[in-house]
């Protein structure tokens, strides 16, 4: 049990609240921005002629040291330590002495470790980022491959009106465009630097903020040294857009899941992203998808638990503020493993394009193109919807599709129907008049995709 702070007390904390109270145990994966940190603020007390030449130097260098140890195994973090702050404080004291008592000056836990939380999670915003965007570079191949690919567009789940498989992975990619520019930001929105805010109150000591700021990467220092060792917002921020993607990758999940059911037989997902049974051999399940579904359960929940954690907390810092970690951790790790599985099976799923082209001439997604057809020969809207209702009564009664009728089989519904009527409603000329911005239309595709290759390159 080593602790900074022993001076004050006269008994030795009991062995169960020092287990109780240490967080070494999940913060030591912020031992590098610790030492980082600590690099910066020692080298600004230097240049204020707080720390000598030859103490800079030999912190510098013992921790330098500590971390190249820590990476290759020869140092490790133990539990006798209360937290990182303290694993990596008095490790440096014990290799270079007096100098390393000193790196503490003008500076607390408290800034020090929000300014650690920080560089992590600044990092940890750009790789979401990052995976974000391979993510919707694998949508963007399937997208180029797929503009003629016919399936049905659905509403509460039920056949509305044809659309193609491009289409309907673009509106995954635009998810994601939004997901991104969350991630962006919020790296801009946080990235202003904590230290030299002190337990609360600053320091009598003439630290340069601008300094330790920008060595560190940080816009500029924050302006509350009250609200520098407090503010956690930046936390919930990325907790809740973390919950987006997750939301965002469930409903693909679930999309995933029908799609690749019996029933729909739409796509199949590769063996090596598939699961079997231990009893029914037939059996091949999307475990995958059904684990990124459920696992969305559990970010939210550390979404939540982190602005419950923080309700109602008073100024500025308070233990309650160590839970911020274990959660958040947990929700970067699942998040980001949930995508790199989820892009990589997306990435080798095999598409059956007849199978999804055949569902949408089954279902009267082109009705509502029938019914435009009477309007063009001079019928108003609302009789053609009718008329065009009675029309898929008789087809269902039938068993057929509307261009599966024959010519006699819909003058007996309407005489407005001439042969034009079947170019009208096939699949390819009611997909390809949807010309609208935005529409599934390969005329309208092509620029939406020309312009996610253009977006690409630059974000
Ligand atoms: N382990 C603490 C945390 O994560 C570090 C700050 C401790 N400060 C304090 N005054 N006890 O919040």
């Amino acid at each position: 049990m080593a602790q900074l702070w022993g001076g004050r007390f006269t008994k030795e904390t009991d062995r169960d609240v020092y287990l109780f109270n240490a967080s070494i145990d999940f913060d030591k994966r912020l031992y590098a921005q610790d030492i980082e940190g600590s690099i910066a603020h020692a080298t600004m007390l230097c240049k204020q002629g707080i720390l000598t030449e030859q103490e800079k130097n030999d912190i510098l260098n013992g921790l330098s040291q500590i971390k190249s140890e820590l990476e290759d195994g020869s140092l490790v973090i133990t539990d006798a330590f209360e937290d990182i702050h303290s694993f990596v404080e008095a490790t440096l004291t014990e290799r270079i002495g007096d100098a390393g008592k000193k790196l503490h000056t003008g500076r607390s836990r408290n800034d020090q470790v929000a300014l650690d939380m920080k560089l992590y999670i600044r990092e940890q915003v750009l790789e979401t980022d990052a995976l974000l965007k391979d993510f919707q570079k694998i949508l963007l191949r399937v997208m180029e491959e797929n503009t003629e690919t016919y399936m049905p567009g659905f509403t509460h789940l039920q056949k509305a009106q044809p659309v193609t498989l491009a289409h309907h992975f673009g509106a995954y990619f635009e998810m994601f465009k939004r997901d991104r520019s969350r991630m962006r930001d919020i790296a801009k929105r946080m990235n202003t630097c904590p230290l030299g805010a002190g337990a609360l109150a600053g320091t009598t000591y003439p630290l340069d903020r601008d300094l330790t700021a920008s060595l560190l990467g940080f816009d500029a220092p924050t302006l509350n040294s009250m609200d520098s060792v407090s503010d956690r917002d930046y936390l919930i921020e990325y907790l809740s857009a973390l919950s987006t993607v997750m939301m965002h990758l469930s409903r693909f999940a679930e999309e995933t899941i029908l799609w690749n059911s019996n029933e729909y037989g739409f796509v199949e997902i590769d063996d090596a992203f598939s699961t079997g049974s231990s009893i029914m051999p037939q059996k091949k399940n999307p475990d995958i998808a059904e684990l990124v579904r459920g696992k969305t359960g559990r970010v939210y929940g550390h979404l939540i638990a982190m602005l419950v954690s923080m309700k109602g907390l008073p100024l500025a810092y308070n233990k309650d503020m160590q839970e911020d970690k274990e959660g958040t951790f947990d929700a970067i790790d699942t998040t980001k493993e949930c995508l790199t599985m989820f892009m990589q099976m997306i990435d080798t799923m095999k598409f059956r394009k007849d199978v999804m082209e055949r569902s949408a001439m089954m279902g009267f997604t082109n009705a509502t193109d029938a019914a435009d057809y009477l309007v063009k020969k001079g019928m108003p809207f609302r009789d053609a919807h009718s008329v065009i209702g009675r029309l898929v009564l008789t087809c269902i009664d039938k068993g057929k599709s509307i261009d599966e009728l024959s010519l006699a089989e819909l003058k007996e519904i309407c005489d407005l129907f001439e042969d034009d009527i079947y170019e009208a409603v096939s699949l390819k000329t009611c997909v390809e008049r949807r010309l609208t911005v935005g529409a599934p239309g390969i005329g309208a595709m092509k620029q939406v995709i020309e312009a996610y290759r253009e977006y690409l390159k630059e974000e």
